[in-house]
């Protein structure tokens, strides 16, 4: 199945192993140096020559999706969407979901036809449910140390509860864009936190070292809250124990019971500093 979106998008593009701009030829994308990668028919390219092994297995985006489907981030969706509209200088914002997952995010940013959205994992079974999700995103298998966009090439990155590289942000956005970073609020799943705690080797979340690693490379715009309690049915709650990172090394059937989650997120937007 032929992929347009991604192919006439070629020009946002460029190689991660040289630097260099893309032509497309046929269902690739071919640097000026001979480098090769191929749009696959599922949906994205894959930028990675050295893929290594991550700790996030399918399952986890699985119960991740369910979670999506059923709203319970719906909320900060809305707030991220809000955000980039209020900041945007251009009629399309053209933002990089960096650690998008399985696509939540950028698959409802999308939405929106003033969106021009690419997303990239370093996983390639997110990406691939990621690309099943929309087919409006320019999706991505490539690390966010390595990003395969061109320089100044976009209005905002988003960067939600994944880890960040600065200097590829900076490279990669306009000097007007925007950095959009999501980390977890004090009471971030502290349902989960406790549920698990006695199996924690740490259980509390430090947000403030990531929000002053922010300040050294962006000047902060706003710091927003978004923040929910739901109630959960059994089965959300099995898949909000395995959705998480923080159980990794838990024995989820040893979790004590709890019937509520609150989701609570704190949105730092900033403007990169000149380092
Ligand atoms: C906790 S998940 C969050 C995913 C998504 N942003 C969300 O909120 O649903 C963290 C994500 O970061 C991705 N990730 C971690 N290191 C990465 C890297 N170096 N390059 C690209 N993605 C990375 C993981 O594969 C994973 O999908
Ligand atoms: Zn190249």
């Amino acid at each position: 199945m032929k992929n347009n979106i991604l192919i006439n998008h070629a020009d946002a593009f460029r190689c991660p192993l040289c630097g260099e701009a893309f032509a497309a030829k046929e269902q690739s994308f071919l640097c000026q140096k001979g480098h090769c990668f191929d749009v696959s028919s599922k949906g994205y390219v894959n930028f990675l020559t050295n893929p290594k092994r991550q700790p996030y297995e399918k399952f986890l985006f699985e119960s991740r999706g369910r979670i999506f489907d059923s709203g319970f981030y719906d909320r900060a969706a809305e707030a991220v969407q809000n955000i980039l509209t209020a900041y945007s200088s251009d009629t399309v914002c053209r933002f990089l979901d960096a650690g998008c997952g399985e696509g939540f995010y950028a698959s409802f940013l999308t939405k929106d036809s003033q969106m021009d959205g690419f997303g990239l994992d370093v996983v390639k079974e997110a990406v691939t449910l990621a690309a099943k999700r929309s087919k409006n995103v320019k999706w991505m298998v490539a690390d966010l140390a390595k990003i395969p966009l061109r320089n100044d090439s976009m209005n905002a990155v988003l960067n939600i509860l994944t880890p960040a590289n600065y200097r590829e942000f900076q490279r990669v956005l306009s000097p007007q864009g925007i950095l959009i970073k999501v980390v977890p609020g004090e009471d971030y799943l502290k349902e989960i936190r406790s549920a698990v705690s006695g199996q924690l080797n740490a259980s509390r979340y430090k947000g403030g070292d990531i929000i002053s690693h922010f300040k050294k490379y962006a000047e902060i715009l706003k710091i927003q809250k978004s923040s929910a309690t739901f109630s959960l049915t059994p089965e959300q709650r099995i898949d909000f124990l395995k959705m998480t990172p923080m159980t990794f090394h838990v024995d989820i059937q040893k979790a004590a019971d709890f019937s509520e989650i609150t989701v609570d997120l704190d949105i730092l937007v900033g403007r990169m500093k000149n380092i």
